[in-house]
C-alpha cells in the first residue's frame, strides 16, 4: 500500500490530535506554572489544592506513578516521621526555587514567579497540618549544634568530631550515632579514640611517637519531654552510660562506669536568633577513680543566610561551668565561640569549629581546637544534594 498526500496529512492530524490529548491529559501535572496565580487564593489549603495537589495529592500522599508520568517518588506529606522534621523555611524555598535549590529533582517546579513567598509559606503551613500527630516536634525546633552543650531534639545524625588542645600533644576525636525511635526518641553511641604523644617509660626516645587509643565508648537514650511549635521550645532528658573501655593511664578514659543524667532546652528567639542549654551530673559508680561533677552548658546563636535561599551560617557563643562535687571544689568556666556552616545544597551535612578558651583557673586548662562534621542522615546520602540535579 502506498501513501498518497491525504493519507499522510491524515495522519500527521492524528498524531498532532493524540499529542495535544496526552499533553492536555498531563498539563496539570506537568505544566512549569506560568499563570500568575498570585492573589486570587487566600488561604493555604486553596495555593496547595490549586498548585501543589496535581503532583501531591489532595490528601498529601503523593498521586501515582501512572497519574504524574514519571518515578521520582513523591513524599507523602501525611507520614509524619518524614514530614514532621522539615523546617518550614526549607519547603518554601523548595517551593520557590524549585527541587534542585536543596538539590532534589527538577521535576518540583519552581513557584516563584507564579505566587508570592508569603503564599508559598501559607501552603506550606496547610502541607504542616497533614501530619496530625502533634507528639512529633517541629523541625524548627531542631537547632544548629553546639560543639559542646547537648541538644534538645531527637535526631537521626552521625557526627565526628576532632579536638585537640594549642600544643597539639594529644588529638581526641568521636563518632557519635543517633538514631531516632517514635515520635520524641533517640538512642545513641559515642566512640572515641585518639593519638597522643607517647612517653617512653625508660626516658629515652624523643616523646614524639605517637599511640593511638580507644576511648570510653558511651550509650545513651533521649526523649523530648515537652516541644511546642508555637512558643518555639523544646525540652528533654537524657541518660547516659560510659564504659570503661578506654585506657586510664593515658589519659583516655576515666577506668570506671559513669552515669551521666541531663536535661536540654532549646528555645528559638526572635531575628533568627535561638538559644540551648544543658544541665547535667556526671556520677562515677566507683567514687575513688573519679570525682561527681555538675555541669551547665549554654549556647546562644543566630542563623544567617547567603540571600534568601543559601547556604546557612550559625556563629555561635558557648559558656561551659563545670564543678567537682568535693567539698571546696571551684567552678571552671569556659568560653567557645564557635560557627556551624551548612556545605551542601541539601544542607543536610554541616561543619563546625570553635575555640575552647578557659576563663578562670587557667592552669592546666589550655585552650583547645574543636570542630566536626555532621551528616543528618536521614535527609539522604551524605554524597547527595551536593549539586543541583
Ligand atoms: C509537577 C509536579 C509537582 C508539583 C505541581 C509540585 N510538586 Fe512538590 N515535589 C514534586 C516531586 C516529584 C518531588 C520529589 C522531589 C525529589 O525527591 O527529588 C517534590 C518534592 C517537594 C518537596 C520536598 C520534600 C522533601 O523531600 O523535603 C516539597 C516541600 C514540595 N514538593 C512542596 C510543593 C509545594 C508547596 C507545591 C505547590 C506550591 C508543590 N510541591 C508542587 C513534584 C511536584
Amino acid at each position: 500500500m502506498t501513501y498518497n498526500k491525504e493519507h499522510l496529512s491524515g495522519l500527521s492530524l492524528c498524531i498532532m490530535l493524540a499529542a495535544a490529548g496526552v499533553s492536555f491529559l498531563l498539563m496539570p501535572v506537568f505544566a512549569e506554572p506560568q499563570s500568575d496565580l498570585s492573589g486570587e487564593l487566600k488561604t493555604g489549603q486553596e495555593i496547595y489544592l490549586k498548585a501543589c495537589a496535581g503532583c501531591h495529592g489532595a490528601d498529601g500522599k503523593g498521586q501515582p506513578q501512572s497519574r504524574v508520568g514519571f518515578d521520582t517518588p513523591i513524599p507523602d506529606f501525611t507520614d509524619c516521621d518524614f514530614a514532621s522534621r522539615e523546617p518550614r523555611a526549607d519547603w518554601v524555598a523548595i517551593a520557590h526555587q524549585g527541587g534542585p535549590v536543596r538539590g532534589f529533582s527538577r521535576l518540583m517546579p519552581a513557584f516563584g514567579g507564579v505566587l508570592k513567598v508569603e503564599e508559598l509559606e501559607l501552603a506550606v503551613r496547610y502541607i504542616n497540618t497533614l501530619c496530625t500527630n502533634k507528639n512529633w516536634p517541629r523541625g524548627e525546633l531542631n537547632l544548629p549544634r553546639p560543639l559542646y552543650t547537648g541538644k534538645a531534639f531527637p535526631e537521626d545524625e552521625l557526627v565526628v568530631s576532632m579536638e585537640t588542645d594549642e600544643d597539639w600533644s594529644a588529638i581526641t576525636n568521636k563518632i557519635v550515632y543517633e538514631q531516632r525511635f517514635g515520635a520524641r526518641n533517640q538512642w545513641e553511641i559515642v566512640f572515641p579514640f585518639g593519638w597522643n604523644k607517647m612517653q617512653d617509660p625508660n626516658g629515652e626516645g624523643s616523646g614524639t611517637d605517637w599511640g593511638s587509643n580507644l576511648g570510653d565508648i558511651a550509650l545513651a537514650v533521649k526523649r523530648a519531654l515537652y516541644h511546642s511549635g508555637e512558643r518555639g521550645s523544646i525540652f528533654s532528658a537524657t541518660a547516659e552510660l560510659i564504659l570503661p573501655t578506654g585506657d586510664e593511664t593515658r589519659g583516655f578514659g576515666k577506668g570506671t562506669f559513669v552515669l551521666e543524667p541531663f536535661l536540654t532546652y532549646g528555645q528559638i528567639l526572635p531575628f533568627d536568633f535561638f538559644f540551648q542549654s544543658q544541665l547535667g551530673l556526671e556520677l562515677p559508680l566507683q567514687s575513688d577513680r573519679a570525682e561527681k561533677e555538675a555541669f551547665l552548658r549554654m549556647a546562644m546563636g543566630r542563623t544567617f543566610t547567603s540571600g534568601p535561599w543559601g547556604r546557612s551560617w550559625s556563629p555561635m557563643i558557648e559558656l561551659l561551668a563545670a564543678r567537682e562535687l568535693a567539698g571546696g571544689a571551684k567552678i571552671h568556666w569556659d568560653v567557645v565561640p564557635e560557627i556551624q556552616i551548612t556545605l551542601n545544597r541539601r544542607q543536610h551535612i554541616m561543619f563546625n569549629f570553635g575555640v575552647r578558651i578557659p576563663i578562670n583557673d587557667r592552669e592546666g586548662r589550655p585552650v583547645r581546637f574543636m570542630a566536626y562534621i555532621l551528616w543528618d542522615w536521614f535527609d539522604g546520602g551524605f554524597f547527595e544534594g551536593w549539586r543541583k540535579q
